[in-house]
């Protein structure tokens, strides 16, 4: 089965304090109101990694993820991340190919494959984002992309490792837009994504794959979204940002 999974991507948001407040917020209602088997993963600043996992504790719900890491193994890369250092943090994920590295870091298709890589070879699970902007979808070649995406970064690896992806779909025209995917864009955008990995690497291992979405979710939409055959969850910008709200959406699973 599927792990079913609610990660806050805090992006560039909250002072040290701040983040504190947020984690231990979220942990104590989590803790106290959660009762399914979601996994909550917080996408933190790199700043903040050691702090925010230590408030987490020794937790088998809640994680806590990086939100980027170079495709270098080490040497002088001056400002950089490297994935051995996540791992030896004992962070397990990382997000890898967000719409805002694409579109402001000019990240691509073949940048991202070696981020996957160097994720995978130290250990990290990537949680790889898709996803098309608006003239795309008005064009009407979004899935045609969004496969493509998915292709150039993650079909090299075995079925093994793919495995150990978790793919987020998030259109770029939904993020911190308000302006939501419908579920049944969600579901159709996800069926498809999954069908193109079952194409490659056969039913049941598109099956094990968890595919969140991103976009605009809040704790009015959460239910709806999660409610679909091929939404495993999601991944949450601005409404992870707030304790309650996040919560709400994490019950919505
Ligand atoms: P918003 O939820 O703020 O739209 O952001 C989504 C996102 O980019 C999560 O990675």
């Amino acid at each position: 089965m599927r792990k079913k999974i609610v990660a806050g991507n805090w992006k560039m948001n909250k002072t040290l304090q701040e983040a504190n407040t947020l984690a231990s917020e979220v942990l104590a209602m989590v803790n106290d109101e959660v009762k399914g088997d979601v996994k909550v993963i917080f996408c933190t600043p790199f700043p903040y990694l050691q702090s925010v996992k230590t408030i987490v504790g020794n937790n088998n719900r809640i994680s806590v993820a990086a939100q980027n890491c170079s495709e270098h193994e080490s040497g002088a890369y001056t400002g950089e991340t490297s994935a051995a250092m996540l791992k030896s943090m004992d962070i397990p994920y990382v997000i890898l190919g967000h719409s805002e590295r694409r579109q402001y870091f000019g990240e691509d298709g073949k940048l991202l494959a070696k981020k996957v890589d160097v994720a995978l070879k130290n250990g990290l699970a990537p949680i790889f984002c898709c996803g098309e902007v608006l003239e795309i979808r008005e064009k009407g070649t979004h899935e045609q992309l969004v496969k493509q995406q998915v292709e150039e970064s993650l079909f090299h690896l075995s079925a093994d490792d793919l495995k150990k992806v978790v793919v987020a779909y998030e259109p770029v025209w939904a993020i911190g837009t308000g302006k939501t995917a419908t579920a049944q864009q969600a579901q159709e955008m996800h069926a498809v994504i999954r069908k193109h990995i079952a194409g490659k690497y056969g039913q049941p291992t598109a099956d094990e794959i968890t595919i969140l979405y991103g976009g605009s979710v809040n704790a009015a939409n959460a239910k709806e979204l999660f409610a679909n055959p091929d939404v495993d969850g999601g991944l949450v910008g601005g409404a992870s940002l707030k304790s309650r709200e996040f919560t709400e959406i994490v019950k919505s699973i």
